[in-house]
């Protein structure tokens, strides 16, 4: 039988804050990763209402949380109550972890582009070097690209709002943009593909996307950051194709992990156990 964490005066606490929250799949993980490891620590929800981020923050900080996640609707918020942003947050813009230092400060972090990156290369393909073709240019995209660029890799973007993608190469440099019609010419040479748009989660043919696999190099890993459902429209094509895939699940799970090490001070164990604690609840 599962038994009940103690929680005590001991008790290391971290959460999500977002609005609505009771969906997010963070809980779960984290409080997996505490009773795995055993430690006194705990995760929980926090339904914050808009507007109401600054203070629950700060109460949140007087209380002796270690930190928080942050979703949906508070991204913004979270950019701009931080005292000290790492440099994964302003190259991509963002804040998703913020963690309370012992110095009374607040350290603002985004996890999503290493935990791609980290994902890719728990899947054995290492990432440094070579090309990356990205699809799409919202927030995602640019957590990616920024750690891609860091890891030496060229990135070109190909986003269906070409302006879009040109705006998020004038923060990054290093970026190349191509003609959403034209992606497919950028394809050759190509190590990675990486899909952040939202084509494909209810399937999609080949028309979908402005590119052929068959032009594709045999090498290329084609990676997608949907998870609902695992196998996307792309993932299919590409195996379909012959060609090796890296799903979304798991960069939900990395960039967690990053989080979590922060807060709790012990690397989780990313196995196949959360991996499967995740896609029973999907
Ligand atoms: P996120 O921050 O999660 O990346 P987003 O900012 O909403 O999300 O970005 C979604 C991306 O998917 C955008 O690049 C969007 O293209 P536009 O900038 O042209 O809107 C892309 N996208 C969504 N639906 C698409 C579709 N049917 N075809 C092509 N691109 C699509």
């Amino acid at each position: 039988m599962e038994r009940s964490p103690r929680i005590d005066g001991h008790t290391m606490l971290a959460g999500v804050i977002g609005w609505p929250v009771a969906h997010s799949r963070s809980p779960l993980m984290h409080n997996f990763w505490l009773a795995q490891g055993g430690i006194n620590g705990a995760y929980v929800p926090l339904p914050v209402r808009p507007g109401a981020f600054d203070v629950a923050v700060k109460g949140l900080q007087a209380a002796g949380f270690r930190g928080v996640n942050v979703t949906i609707p508070h991204k913004e918020s979270a950019y701009r109550i931080v005292n000290r942003l790492d440099r994964s947050a302003r190259r991509s813009g963002s804040v998703n972890t913020l963690v309370f230092a012992a110095d009374g400060q607040i350290e603002g972090y985004s996890t999503d582009g290493d935990g791609f990156v980290a994902n890719v290369e728990a899947h054995g393909v290492a990432v440094r070097d070579g090309r990356a073709l990205l699809l799409g240019a919202g927030g995602a995209a640019r957590a990616i690209a920024a750690s891609l660029l860091d890891r030496g890799v060229q990135v070109v973007i190909a986003n269906r709002t070409r302006a879009r993608a040109e705006a998020l190469a004038a923060l990054l440099e290093g970026i190349e943009v191509i003609d959403w019609a034209r992606a497919g010419e950028a394809l050759a040479g190509c190590t990675l593909l990486v899909n952040t748009t939202s084509i494909g989660m209810e399937g999609a043919d080949d028309a979908a996307f402005p590119l052929d696999l068959a032009q594709a190099d045999a090498g290329l890993v084609v990676c997608d950051i949907v998870y609902v459902p695992r196998q996307t429209g792309l993932l299919q094509l590409a195996t379909r194709h012959g060609l090796r895939t890296v799903d979304g699940l798991g960069m939900l799970i990395h960039q967690a992990g990053l989080g979590f090490e922060k807060w709790f001070g012990a690397k989780p164990g990313i196995g196949p156990e959360v991996e499967a604690l995740l896609d029973a609840d999907l």
